[in-house]
């Protein structure tokens, strides 16, 4: 192990990730844990130099967990730590750590951890091609190689221009005939004909996943591990023993438990930014590792109402000139989610000195921290007024295109 551990028990409090973060903003490795973790499950989770109680109104000399982690770290309260100069001082001076917290040092972490718990058996993964499950995969080939590692990509024919091109390119040399590429987009398409119901297009798409991962793996039996792209923020959304659940957490929607894999799931304690410094640190694209967020049910809830195969078609070519423009402006860098969405309707419109029926392309680019609200991007009219030009150019089904100035609330992020 090369990082020291600054252990955080979970005493009910909802403040467990801020102080873990704080604790790492010093350079220093923190995870939270339940009350009734081993001693041993810490400490081979890093070089352990201290814990803190976190929960208000108790006195951590009556818990029975208390006396088999005091004998061996230095321990203080959350209470007690109330200015960032107190937490650095017991950081620091009290538990002598030192700042290894970096993502180089996780990864070989991680590496030894996956090749104690795996050992010479194999692993199987639903690889999306978001920087979660991408850099999951990096890991687990960098710790028992690639002949050990099964990544399935299912293409739901919702993705985005190239995506799935995407990921076949960068994992396929590690992976060989390893890589499963499944090409579902007619079973998807087919079943959502006719679907105009947000919510019912998004349950057939994910419980569609779900059939076609669960059909994949029985193919696999004899592989005993599923790796998981889980990260923290899935983990405190379903609550800890402590604390409250806030949803259910599914990852890969929630798979029936009569598959029975023992869960590989290294990167459960990173928070968005540091998954995305440990992909960087393991050699994977900046496209891949920056990707913006992606809703599971993709280009799906995009395609506005009841999905038609040429209207998905536009969006995806129209989306795809957003994209580039938005990568040669610098705006893909700075502007939190952008995208089009193309309602279910035709516009009238003059092509060729002739009536034309076409598609609206609506162009959505907003900034958030926690997508909970949103503001709009204020883009250049210069750069709508080529992004215009080129969508209306390039893709003839489109005869118009819509700059959608709404904030969140009242609009939703996405449109659907
Ligand atoms: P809304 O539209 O609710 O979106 O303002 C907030 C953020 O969540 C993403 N989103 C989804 N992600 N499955 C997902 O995995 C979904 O069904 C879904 N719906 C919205 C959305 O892209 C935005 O980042």
């Amino acid at each position: 192990m090369k990082q020291d551990l600054i252990a955080i028990i979970d005493l009910g409090r909802d403040d467990n990730a801020e102080l873990a973060r704080e604790i790492r903003s010093l350079g220093v490795y923190s995870e939270v844990y339940p009350q009734e973790t081993t001693i041993e499950h810490i400490q081979s989770r890093g070089v352990l130099k201290g814990f803190i109680f976190n929960g208000s109104e108790i006195d951590v000399n009556d818990l029975p967990f208390h006396k088999n982690y005091v004998t061996t770290a230095p321990y203080t309260t959350k209470e007690a730590l109330n200015s960032s100069k107190a937490l650095n001082s017991f950081v620091f001076n009290t538990c002598g750590a030192s700042k290894t917290w970096n993502a180089d040092n996780f990864i070989d972490d991680q590496v030894a951890l996956i090749r104690k718990a795996v050992g010479k058996e194999k692993v199987l993964l639903a690889l999306s091609g978001g920087v979660d499950s991408s850099v999951v995969a990096a890991l687990l080939i960098k710790a028992i190689g690639g002949e050990n590692v099964i990544c399935v990509h299912v293409n739901n024919g919702l993705m985005r221009k190239g995506e799935s091109e995407a990921v076949i390119d960068v994992f396929s040399n590690y992976l060989k005939d390893n890589l499963i590429y499944i090409d579902a987009t007619d079973r998807f398409l087919n079943k959502l004909v006719g679907v105009s119901d947000p919510e019912t297009k998004r349950k057939i798409i994910g419980n569609e996943f779900i059939y076609i991962f669960e059909e994949e793996a029985k193919k696999h039996k004899d592989i005993k591990f599923l790796g998981q792209g889980t990260i923290y923020s899935d983990v405190i959304e379903s609550g800890t023993k402590a604390g409250k659940a806030i949803k259910a957490h599914h990852n890969v929607g929630g798979l029936p438990e009569d598959l029975s894999f023992t869960l590989v799931e290294p990167i459960k304690y990173l928070f968005k930014d540091e998954v995305r410094a440990c992909g960087k640190a393991l050699g994977l694209p900046d496209e891949m590792v920056y990707r913006q967020p992606f809703p599971g049910p993709g280009l799906g809830v995009r395609c506005l109402g009841a999905i038609t195969r040429d209207r998905l078609e536009s969006l995806r070519e129209a989306d795809a000139i957003l994209r580039e423009e938005f990568a040669k402006t610098g705006l893909s860098k700075k502007v939190w989610q952008y995208f089009i969405a193309i309602p279910d309707m035709k516009t009238v419109g003059v092509r060729n000195k002739s009536r034309s029926m076409g598609f609206v392309a609506i162009i959505r680019a907003v900034n958030t921290t926690d997508a909970m609200t949103a503001t709009i991007e204020h883009i250049d009219y210069q750069i709508l007024d080529r992004i215009t030009q080129r969508i209306i150019t390039e893709v003839p089904t489109i005869n118009r295109v819509c700059y959608d100035l709404t904030p969140k609330p009242t609009g939703t992020i996405e449109w659907e």
